[in-house]
């Protein structure tokens, strides 16, 4: 994963183009014009723009979205908020061998709640943009609060999505994992942002 202005975002010869610095992030804002035509092409996604529901969790601190705009028009929009993996699940994978041997419980994540961005836009780089986005805040606020995953429960047909911009998928035959799998079609999936650390460091 790269970070910010190195991103290339992709731009259709037929529509305007939307390179990273015509991108830009808003803390959730009641835009009804724009939200009414937001479809991504799940209407749970796209739902959840339109009801009580954002405002709530903006309000209770359990969730905050951000929409994103290409020159002015909304594009996409994502929610996050603090969460957790428990150790078992990334084993000794990796980066996280050593981690992996501490004595904790669990390992601390941002977890990208939601994802979504509209079908106009969509194959453009905006999704992987967000995602470095939000890589980005988890090393800024690594500074002063413990977080080494980014985490998502992806759906399955969005799995490849997430494993191009480096995520990896906990064991699937995982009991835990197993019945996600099974009773909600989504799988976990995590990122190491200390990869991306290391990565930033010898550029
Ligand atoms: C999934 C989604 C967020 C991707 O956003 P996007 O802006 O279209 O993705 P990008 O253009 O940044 O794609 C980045 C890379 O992932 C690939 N990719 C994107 N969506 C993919 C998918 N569903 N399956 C496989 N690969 C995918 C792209 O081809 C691209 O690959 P490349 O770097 O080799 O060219 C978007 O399609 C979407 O909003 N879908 C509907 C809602 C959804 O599924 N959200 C995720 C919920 S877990």
């Amino acid at each position: 994963m790269r970070i910010g202005r190195t991103s290339t975002l992709k731009s259709s010869s037929s529509e305007v183009g939307c390179g990273y610095s015509d991108l830009s992030f808003t803390p959730f804002k009641a835009d009804a014009a724009a939200i009414a035509l937001f479809d991504c092409g799940n209407d749970e996604l796209n739902e959840f723009l339109r009801t009580d529901e954002v405002m709530e969790f903006e309000r209770e601190h359990l969730g905050k979205t951000t929409l994103v705009y290409c020159r002015g028009e909304l594009a996409g929009y994502y929610t996050i908020y603090a969460d957790s993996l428990e150790r078992t699940y990334v084993g000794s994978h990796g980066s996280l061998s050593k981690a992996s041997t501490m004595h904790v419980k669990s390992i601390p994540a941002i977890m990208v709640g939601r994802l979504a961005v509209d079908r106009k836009w969509q194959g453009r780089g905006i999704g992987k943009a967000i995602l470095e986005r939000i890589a980005m805040y988890a090393i800024d606020d690594s500074h002063h609060l413990g977080i080494r995953l980014i985490l998502v429960q992806a759906r399955l047909d969005a799995i490849q999505f997430y494993e191009k911009s480096g995520f990896v998928a906990v064991p699937a035959d995982l009991r835990g994992e197993a019945k996600r799998i099974k009773m909600k079609g989504t799988r976990t999936l995590f990122l190491d942002i200390d990869k991306i650390r290391e990565a930033l460091e010898r550029e």
